[in-house]
């Protein structure tokens, strides 16, 4: 017979949204190099690295839920393969916030996303502290492995536990809480170094500062950093990711306005006053690479389309264009202070579509083009392909075509043709960010391996589910011993 959850999904949806809301709960415990267990497909003798993914492990203290996902702690979940056997490790990064709210077992910060300390409006108004959460994602530089909030310092982790060591300066490159995105790049294909990451931190205000780093990650001068520049800029700058070319770094300030006033108040998270302006005009902002050709010149600003980005997929060069593919929304979406996050109607949200942007930089105009209507986020492509031209990038989208909606299911789209391949979790399961890892020496672009951590409605856990990128068959299940919230972004580390 079947159960009231699959006959809602019949009747109504693709998804039931208790099974959605039923990820998110608190990571009850930390494993080290526990086996995982294969459920179905066989283990994959030929891979030999580190599945990294971070996420908000804690959303509730006491009785209290944070406000939005977003303001829950960072939690790190390992799952390394060797010699055909898979083992996890997950750790909380401990955070000074962290481990002051899990000796008190309450919130004693106010996150940017809507989470109230309690005591109401009085006990929040005036406290403008940030708690450096950690939680959105998780690179190697050097020889740490670095966790990452971008209104702050990265948390230095060890590589071989996980274990957090602390708040990090990168040897003194960043100033006492200086802004380092959580969305760096490594860029395979640069013509310094074989290997470099690049990043950047904005200030913010009535002027808006970038400052665009690279370092390298490779050979004797693994983790130091080779280029470093700052520039200025007008106006608000709401910054969450980038793109890169060769020569070219490439960042889309949305036409956004951020009024601070209910946040002083005590009334809103920070987040929660930024507001879409259909009065202002974004734009792209091209700051050349110190790596690159274009090294020392003044950045380009060129108007941009109508629309509010957080994830860019790729970027390349083309005669005198950047191709920008991203994930657009018509507004920026907020969880309102009224509103239970785990409740939300999807319908009521904007959702997002991929659309590819030409910028000319000689002529200084873009035009935009959707590629796919279809609601997605979470998209990636090859990583030896980040920055040059690419055909193929795998997301994470919705089930249905069209319409705002949880993600279940992974595409693979050629973005010259069009022509997508699926796999699906639905009804019951709901994807994560897709993280691809090419085949070793393959030439194929779309020749490797997917992992996707999937939260199994049915089971009520967390799967990891691996597939090959080139066809979205099903390789290998693994069912986890921990159940991770719906998460953020990750990353494949060789062993
Ligand atoms: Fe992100």
């Amino acid at each position: 017979m079947a159960s009231l959850e699959e006959i809602q999904i019949k009747e109504k949806k693709t998804y039931n949204r208790s099974d959605w809301s039923s990820a998110y709960q608190n990571v009850e415990k930390e494993f080290e190099n526990e086996e995982i267990k294969l459920v179905s497909g066989t283990s994959l003798n030929e891979l030999n690295g580190t599945l990294l993914r971070n996420g908000p492990g804690i959303l509730k203290r006491k009785e209290q839920w944070v406000h939005h996902p977003f303001d829950g702690d960072g939690m790190i979940t390992g799952i390394k393969f060797k010699a055909g056997k898979a083992t996890l490790t997950n750790k909380f990064v401990k955070t000074k916030g962290f481990i002051e709210e899990e000796a008190k077992q309450k919130f004693i910060y106010r996150g940017v996303f809507g989470t109230q300390k309690t005591g109401g409006v009085l006990n929040n108004a005036f406290d403008l502290k940030f708690k450096n959460i950690a939680n959105t994602h998780i690179v190697r530089l050097g020889d740490k492995l670095l966790a990452l909030w971008e209104a702050a310092g990265p948390h230095a982790l060890d590589p071989n536990n996980l274990e957090t060591i602390g708040l990090s300066n990168l040897n003194g490159v960043l100033k006492k809480d200086e802004a380092f995105s959580a969305h760096p790049k490594i860029d395979l294909n640069s013509q310094s170094s074989s290997e470099i990451l690049v990043t950047f931190g904005v200030q913010t205000g009535p002027k808006s500062t970038i400052r665009l780093m690279e370092f390298s990650n490779s050979g004797d001068n693994n983790g130091e950093l080779l280029f470093d520049r700052k520039d200025l800029f007008d106006g608000f700058a709401f910054l969450h990711d980038f793109a890169i070319t060769t020569n070219w770094a490439i960042f889309l300030q949305n036409a956004i306005d951020f009024n601070p006033i209910p946040f002083i108040m005590g009334q809103k998270g920070a987040a929660q006053c930024l507001k879409s302006n259909s009065k202002k005009i974004a734009k792209f902002i091209l700051i050349p690479r110190e790596s690159g050709i274009f090294r020392g010149q003044s950045p380009i600003i060129i108007d941009a389309p109508k629309g509010f980005v957080f994830h860019h997929v790729n970027a390349f060069e083309e005669d005198n264009n950047i191709i920008l593919d991203s994930i657009f929304y018509d507004d920026f979406p907020s969880v309102g202070p009224d509103e239970d996050f785990r409740e939300i109607d999807f319908d009521n949200y904007p959702d997002g579509k991929l659309k590819r942007s030409i910028i000319n930089i000689k002529n200084r105009t873009s035009k935009i083009t959707t590629t796919s209507n279809q609601c997605c986020e979470f998209a990636t492509v090859n990583p030896k392909f980040l920055g040059l031209k690419s055909i193929f990038s795998w997301m994470a989208t919705t089930e249905q075509k069209l319409g705002n909606a949880p993600l279940q299911s992974i595409k693979k789209i050629n973005l010259i043709t069009n022509e997508e391949i699926y796999w699906s979790a639905a009804p019951r399961g709901f994807v994560s960010e897709p993280i691809m890892v090419p085949k070793k020496n393959s030439l194929n672009e779309d020749e490797g391996f997917l992992f996707i951590v999937v939260w199994n409605g049915k089971r009520k856990g967390s799967d990891l589910v691996i597939l090959n990128s080139e066809d979205m068959k099903e390789l290998a299940v693994y069912e986890l011993p921990i159940n991770i919230p719906h998460g953020l972004h990750g990353s494949w580390l060789e062993n």
